[in-house]
């Protein structure tokens, strides 16, 4: 099995700074054979990490995101860049691709889109500014080109050798594994002031969203990233400390706000 310490195709917010850690966690924990259930795998590089280090532990990756489809398709994503190199030879990296090789570029991913699949994400990386992400041959048509495209093919074997693979919805799968003995589970959810562009679940994560993943905290064995500009730690300690307190707008009325279009809201309680 080969060692891989970020994923081979790209993924925002993989947790490439963290395998250190990882790989200590997967030593410590997973001695007794411990099963890992990676709750909202992304890219799959937390499972390969806890797998590889721990080769007899059971590891379930969650792959909301199909990034093991993006896998299956390497072949022809690299056929794909290959046939792209030449047409942007004659740009210099990093810089702007314009007319008429910009019409050319458009013109080869439609034939690729055309005949079949087309990895998006990895294509964007590669003719996209930093972080912009297309999802569709109209949304790339649309877009600025650069040319970052790399010089040599991706190599994806063996990432995922001896994971299982899931897709479901994280409650979904957390239930599944809440009663399996010496589980530990992976929560890595989208984080709050985040840009999720790249995710599927294109869905805005509320608050409460963010809170509901506490709940699979409770009682069990977890690993939890967060980000250190999210404000959830602060309001779980403050919750722990004040936990007489309540709901302390129950029974309180919203008053003006987004009825009336504006963001500021009141709220009355007089009795
Ligand atoms: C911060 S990323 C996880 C990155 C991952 N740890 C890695 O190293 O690549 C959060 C992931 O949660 C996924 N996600 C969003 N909503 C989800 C849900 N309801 N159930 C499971 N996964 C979800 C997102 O699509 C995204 O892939």
């Amino acid at each position: 099995m080969k060692k891989y310490t970020g994923a081979p195709l790209p993924f925002q917010g993989q947790k490439r700074r963290f395998v250190h850690q990882l790989e200590e966690l997967a030593v410590r924990l997973g001695g007794g054979g411990a099963t890992f259930v990676d709750l909202f795998g992304g890219s799959g590089l937390v499972s390969h990490v806890l797998k590889y280090t721990c080769p007899h532990c059971r590891v379930v990756y969650n792959d909301y995101d199909h990034y093991s489809e993006r896998l299956a398709n390497v072949g022809r994503t690299n056929e794909m860049l290959r046939a792209l190199r030449p047409i942007v030879s004659g740009v210099t990296r990093t810089r702007r691709i314009d007319e008429p090789v910009r019409s050319q570029v458009v013109a080869e991913v439609e034939r690729w889109a055309k005949s079949g699949y087309v990895d998006w994400f990895s294509l964007s990386s590669n003719l996209l500014f930093t972080m912009n992400y297309a999802h569709s041959l109209e949304e790339f048509a649309g877009q600025t080109l650069y040319n970052r495209i790399r010089q040599d093919d991706y190599n994806v074997e063996g990432y995922l050798e001896g994971v299982e693979v899931v897709s479901m919805d994280y409650r979904q799968l957390f239930d599944q594994f809440r009663l399996v003995s010496d589980v530990v589970f992976v929560l890595d959810p989208p984080y709050l002031s985040t840009d999720c562009g790249m995710y599927k679940s294109d869905s805005y994560w509320r608050l409460t969203d963010y809170l509901d993943v506490l709940k699979c905290l409770q009682g069990t064995r977890f690993v939890y990233f967060t980000s250190s500009k999210s404000a959830i730690i602060e309001l779980a300690d403050w919750m722990g400390r004040n936990q007489a307190i309540g709901n302390p707008f129950d029974g309180a009325k919203v008053v003006g706000g987004i009825a009336l279009n504006y963001d500021d809201i009141m709220l009355v309680k007089a009795i």
